[in-house]
């Protein structure tokens, strides 16, 4: 166990731990219970007696255009496939059949901008904006199989554009607004996106950044895009090259209203979506039609307890994540949810802007990250209790380890001690919520994120032997195919193999977090056993940003770790050489915070950088990173006799205490 330990912070997280394991159980409330579409523990047994027959009755909650001969085909592991000889639309799923069953005039979003203004969408609306998108890309050359990235902030163009690919058969690539315009730019080429959708401009807390200018800058000399089409949101002169670049209102108005859906192959590809991994590049997640929009429809349905008649439901993700594109998108569409897309920040114009939309549109079901909690709970509990909240009745929590103190305030204080909260974790891979609470059944402790929802088996193994742990610390995996896995890393076959399946064989997919199993078999994950690292629930590679901060003209080496951080989780933190005999001033941390937002995105810009003449090496010449952390979060050091020159470590240490005694 030592290194998952030595991994993952080591110690102090132990004992959070330990004292976890203490603290008080929350049982579904009575009333929530008593109307909660599940509340018989029985659930959990039926699916796990017949896992198929379980994912089957999700599946058959879809619109299918043609059925499967096969639900599951795995008879070549690790590439799993579901529903097979099925046909289906994602887009007429979450569109045609509300529309066609007399729902079409019930919300989809309620949608609002940063300055306040306000656009309610009907499921008529989107279905009749969607189509005549998906009949623009049509006349601009774009079909099915081709890749389309998504460049687009918190727009109802977003979500439009998402599932006017969906329509088509065209997969999409969308990429966070919140990364710089070279990272489009590489995941662009990575995919060989034809076109690429993108914006004007995108309003920043008050701002307005010119993103199509920026794109240009960077864009040039990529060939296979074919195409940029613009989306004019905030008016902003932008530069448009002739032949490539068209504005979507142009185009929207020239199509043909009437685009019929598509009828797609159940493992027809939906979309890409690239993330970090242990190395700089980044990995494109693959996934595919029928078992997608099962996994997410059935845990967006039950996890959230959705009665879509009445509820409003918010995910306050960006669609850019994982997160927003199960959960804002695919799983409430799909599920005829209303819901809220908000714009902005969580603190612009003011602090109680969350607060403000619960109250105005009666929100009932609220989802977001723990390190908002953490801002909320710094900016105090005055903010929220501006507002009327009475309307929720359910909070969810997702991207990281939610720690108790968090869990409690957002218990009391958003929840006012009546709202159960489902701690949901998954990740991009796994492309819907895998363990969690089941409101109404499962008792709650916080920082769990409970048990396997049904249809799924995690395990946590023993990092040594291999063997499932019954209680004690592990690596997670989870040991069958489930509907809506990735299917592959784009056009990366092997690594795809080599990163989920080679450790523990073809059947059993390696997660990549450690975990503890309590002796109730609640499963506490802990955080990644690999070079990730999660700022603000962000997922980052530390590979990644040490290859930005090397870019830097004076920099000759840097090793980047993820330092705990009470805030954002974790922070980037960067021991950085520098080249010759230069020496390190504001001006460079500066630079190189500069060139950081440039090549990844502000998000990823280092907390601390630490001038160091040298890094701590093993004679072979691998940076020892597990040292550094032993370092920034002041542990007593491991081993360090492996060392090609132990004296590093010893400088080191001054200097981060230095810089630890500047700092308070
Ligand atoms: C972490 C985000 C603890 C975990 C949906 C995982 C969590 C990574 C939780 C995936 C949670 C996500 N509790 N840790 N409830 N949810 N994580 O791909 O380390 O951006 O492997 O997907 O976030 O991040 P990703």
């Amino acid at each position: 166990m030592g290194d998952i330990a030595e991994e993952t912070g080591g110690d102090g997280l132990d004992r959070e731990l330990a004292d976890l394991l203490e603290v008080e159980r929350f049982p579904p409330p009575e009333e929530f219970r008593e109307h909660a579409l599940l509340k018989d523990a029985e659930v959990y047994e039926r699916a796990a007696a017949d896992p198929q027959a379980w994912w089957v009755e999700q599946a058959e909650r879809l619109h299918w255009f043609s059925p499967w001969e096969q639900v599951l085909d795995d008879s070549n592991p690790p590439f799993y496939k579901w529903f097979t000889g099925g046909t289906l639309n994602v887009s007429y799923n979450c569109l045609d059949r509300h529309v066609e069953d007399g729902r079409g005039e019930r919300v989809a979003f309620h949608w609002r901008g940063e300055d306040g203004e306000e656009r309610d969408i009907t499921y008529a609306e989107l279905l009749a904006d969607v189509q005549r998108f998906a009949n623009a890309l049509k006349d601009q050359g774009v079909g099915k199989g081709d890749v389309v990235g998504i460049y687009l902030p918190m727009i109802p163009e977003v979500v439009i554009a998402m599932l006017a690919c969906a329509r088509i058969g065209a997969p999409h690539n969308v990429v966070f607004g919140g990364f710089s315009a070279e990272a489009v730019r590489e995941r662009m080429e990575f995919s060989e996106a034809k076109a690429l959708i993108t914006v004007d401009g995108a309003a920043r807390k008050g701002q307005t950044a010119p993103v199509k200018q920026r794109v240009d800058e960077v864009m040039g000399d990529l060939d296979t895009l074919e195409r940029i089409v613009v989306v004019r949101s905030k008016g902003l002169d932008c530069p448009m090259r002739q032949g490539r670049d068209v504005f979507y209102d142009e185009i929207v108005a020239a199509a043909d209203p009437d685009c019929p859906a598509e009828p797609l192959d159940a493992e027809h590809p939906l979309y890409i979506l690239y993330t970090s991994g242990s190395t700089a590049k980044p990995k494109g997640i693959l996934h595919t039609t029928g078992g997608y929009l099962t996994g997410v429809a059935a845990t967006h349905r039950y996890v959230f307890d959705l009665k879509p008649e009445s509820d409003v439901y918010w995910c306050a993700a960006d669609v850019g994540w994982v997160t927003g594109h199960s959960y804002i998108v695919y799983g409430p569409l799909c599920n005829g949810a209303t819901s809220v897309m908000w714009e902005g920040a969580p603190d612009y114009p003011e602090k109680d802007i969350w607060w403000e939309i619960v109250e105005r549109y009666g929100v009932t079901i609220f989802y977001c990250a723990p390190t908002a909690i953490r801002a909320c709970i710094k900016w105090g509990a005055k903010w929220p209790e501006k507002h009327d909240l009475s309307s929720l009745r359910l909070l969810g929590s997702v991207g990281e380890p939610i720690n108790p103190k968090a869990w409690l305030w957002y218990h009391k204080v958003i929840g006012g001690e009546r709202c159960p909260i489902v701690d949901t974790w998954w990740q991009t891979e796994t492309g819907a919520i895998m363990i969690t609470p089941l409101p109404g059944i499962t008792e709650t402790k916080p920082g769990s994120a409970t048990r396997p929802f049904p249809g799924v088996f995690a395990e946590v193994r023993d990092e040594s032997t291999g063997e499932p742990i019954s209680e004690g610390q592990g690596l997670l995996v989870l040991t069958r195919p489930w509907p809506s896995m990735l299917r592959t890393l784009y056009k990366e076959e092997e690594r795809f193999v080599e990163t989920y399946f080679k450790r523990f064989g073809p059947e059993t997919y390696l997660v990549g977090d450690a975990a503890r199993v309590d002796a109730d078999g609640y499963i506490w994950v802990i955080g990644r056993i690999d070079d990730v690292v999660n700022v603000s629930g962000h997922r980052l590679s530390t590979a990644e940003v040490e290859s930005a901060i090397v870019a830097h003209v004076d920099v000759a080496e840097a090793a980047v770790i993820g330092q705990h951080d009470e805030d954002t989780g974790q922070a980037i933190v960067a021991f950085v050489t520098l080249q010759g005999d230069l020496a390190g001033d504001e001006q460079t941390v500066e630079g190189i915070r500069e060139t950081v937002a440039t090549r990844i995105g502000k998000f990823a810009r280092p907390r601390r950088i630490i001038w160091a003449d040298d890094l701590p090496k093993t004679r072979s010449g691998k940076i020892m990173r597990r040292l550094l952390r032993d370092i920034a979060e002041g542990r007593t050091l491991g081993d360090v006799t492996t060392l090609r020159d132990p004296a590093v470590m010893g400088q080191l240490e001054g200097k981060v205490k230095e810089m630890q005694a500047e700092e308070s």
